[in-house]
């Protein structure tokens, strides 16, 4: 393997840690601990997985939650019931849906619901607005936790050509929209590829940094890529597999063998970029008890 490990697992407990102690200096001052109520509908291995894992983390850094959850039969109008209770709630300073809905609830129209400035996911429009202008705003945290990632590892971005597969809301577009912008973590030249993109490889070729968040395991491959590109690999899906405890393993998007061969870094599945999507909604949490984004 010719790749170096880009160690989002150390680089989250790094992020936690810092968070954790920058929650003691807030509570210290006498204000009470950040509190993120998380909204949890259905029944869905992976969402409960998720916000598990969300939840331990808040308990780490010494943010307080809870999780709300509803039967996945739940109308939009009682979502939209339960959204609006959380957003009048002082005591109440982020909001997250777990994502996917159920078919019948529209997803945008949920996430429009939240008060932006409770945002901490940073899928209200209002927040995915600001972003594309440059203003303060709350950050997708996949898309937050990867530019902090490969500033960590002193990779520059500048001028680099980013190829990124996958355009969904919640990391490909705003992936995007953060590498092409003109500050310290953007100015690449971006692509951004999706189902519809004629030949995958003419583009993740030619990448310097390639970010892959589509959920097809093994979709990239060594020969699709060039030596010493820089791998991001988001995909994290559960493929059945025997030989386990649980009946099946992580898998991100990329055959990590044949691409760990030719690229300079890459990130692992599990161990990269879950762990730091988590630590990034720890830093949003704590910005949104402060004010910081949006001050009163
Ligand atoms: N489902 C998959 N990723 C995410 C995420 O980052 N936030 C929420 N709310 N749901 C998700």
């Amino acid at each position: 393997m010719g790749a170096s490990i880009l160690d989002g697992k150390m680089l989250a407990e790094k992020v936690r840690a810092s968070v954790a102690a920058d929650v003691k200096v807030w509570t210290g001052k006498g204000n009470r601990p950040p509190k993120l109520q998380v909204v949890l509908i259905g029944e869905n291995p992976a969402s409960n997985a998720y916000v598990n894992a969300k939840s331990k983390a808040c308990e780490d850094v010494g943010i307080d939650t809870h999780t709300h959850t509803l039967p996945d039969t739940v109308s939009e109008k009682e979502l939209t019931e339960v959204v609006s209770h959380y957003n009048n709630d002082d005591a109440t300073d982020g909001i997250l849906i777990q994502l996917p809905v159920p078919e019948h609830i529209h997803p945008l129209s949920i996430i429009e619901a939240i008060d932006h400035r409770k945002d901490v996911d940073g899928f209200h429009p209002m927040n995915v607005g600001r972003m594309s202008v440059g203003q303060p705003c709350f950050r997708p945290c996949t898309p937050a936790g990867i530019v902090e990632m490969l500033d960590h590892y002193s990779i520059t971005t500048k001028g680099k050509h980013a190829v990124v597969v996958g355009a969904s809301n919640i990391v490909g577009s705003p992936m995007g929209i953060i590498l092409s912008r003109e500050n310290s973590q953007g100015k690449a030249t971006t692509t951004i590829c999706h189902k519809f993109t004629k030949d995958l490889t003419k583009h993740t070729i030619d990448a310097d940094i390639l970010i892959v968040a589509v959920g097809l395991p093994g979709l990239i491959t060594g020969q699709m890529v060039k030596e010493g590109v820089v791998v991001i690999d988001v995909g994290i899906t559960r493929v059945a597999d025997h030989t386990t405890e649980k009946g099946y393993k992580l898998t991100g998007d990329c055959d990590f063998d044949s691409v760990a061969e030719k690229a300079g870094w890459i990130t692992p599945v599990p161990g990269g970029v879950g762990p730091m999507t988590v630590a990034m909604l720890m830093k949003n949490t704590l910005l949104a008890a402060k004010r910081s984004i949006y001050p009163e």
